[in-house]
């Protein structure tokens, strides 16, 4: 499978980071994208600004997938950032903007909850929820939910934030990035994707493409309206013209992950 989409995405010359969506597609995305497809126009953002923003990193200290602070020992991720991983096989640091720094929190994980639904993150579902072993002080962001219908709309500004590649394919960034997406009409999205549900995932971008988040970003924050209203999911590719970036619909989720939260 991997050898086949590594085969074809040469030959198409796009990156089908679509599948596994996780760090093991990078190898498929570095061989076929150009350079300098950038995650996404994005810029230097402030943690303190963000502080609901955390990677998660293995015990060696690579950072494979971003995060948000839901409440104090609650982080809501994408599930196929942590599918099969042991909840002591994954940290969350927090309030550290600059990976190589050591300012923040890392935090021990306790549980790993994935959403039992979920597969793979081109078939939806792609929301999970760690639970911390101590609480952090940061501030967490507020959950999307049904009555938030319009921070969905064609067009809604979003802010998506990650420690992700910056250009596809290429190495992660050791600074907190951040780049602003409009959310796309469904219509639009369902063109770009015949995997696209607009009952579990919600797509951002320009149609000149330029702007995206990109492999490493999942699990990250999409925030709109001061919400989390996506989850950094899967994509073709990073910042292409007519393939916008696919998050986990927050609002649709927003019961079953209320209820990791509290617990
Ligand atoms: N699946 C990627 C990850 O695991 C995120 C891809 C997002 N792609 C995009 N074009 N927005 O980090």
């Amino acid at each position: 499978m991997a050898a086949t989409l590594h085969r074809l995405a040469r030959t198409v010359g796009v990156a089908l980071a679509v599948a596994t969506c996780g760090i093991s597609s990078l190898s498929v995305a570095a061989a076929a994208t150009p350079p300098e497809q950038k995650i996404v126009g994005g810029e230097r953002a402030k943690i303190a600004d963000h502080p609901y923003t955390v990677f998660l990193t293995n015990n060696s200290g690579f950072q494979f997938c971003g995060g948000t602070i839901a409440a104090a020992n609650k982080i809501v991720t994408a599930a196929h950032c942590v599918k099969g991983k042991t909840a002591d096989s994954i940290k969350v640091v927090a309030g550290r903007e600059d990976k190589q720094a050591s300012d923040g929190t890392t935090a021990a994980v306790s549980k790993v909850w994935v959403h039992p639904q979920y597969t793979t993150a081109t078939a939806g579902f792609d929301v999970a929820v760690l639970t911390l072993g101590s609480n952090l002080t940061q501030k967490a962001a507020p959950l999307a939910s049904s009555a938030d219908a319009d921070l969905y709309k064609e067009g809604a500004n979003s802010t998506v934030l990650g420690w992700g590649t910056t250009s596809s394919g290429g190495a992660a960034s050791r600074y907190l990035l951040k780049v602003d997406v409009p959310v796309t009409s469904d219509a639009t999205c369902k063109a770009a994707y015949s995997q696209y549900s607009n009952t579990s995932m919600v797509c951002a971008g320009l149609p000149e493409g330029g702007k995206d988040s990109c492999q490493g970003d999942s699990g990250g924050p999409m925030i709109g309206g001061g919400k989390l209203i996506g989850v950094v999911s899967w994509g073709e590719g990073c910042a292409a013209p007519k393939k916008p970036g696919v998050y986990a619909r927050v609002a649709a989720y927003h019961d079953v992950l209320q209820e990791q939260i509290k617990s």
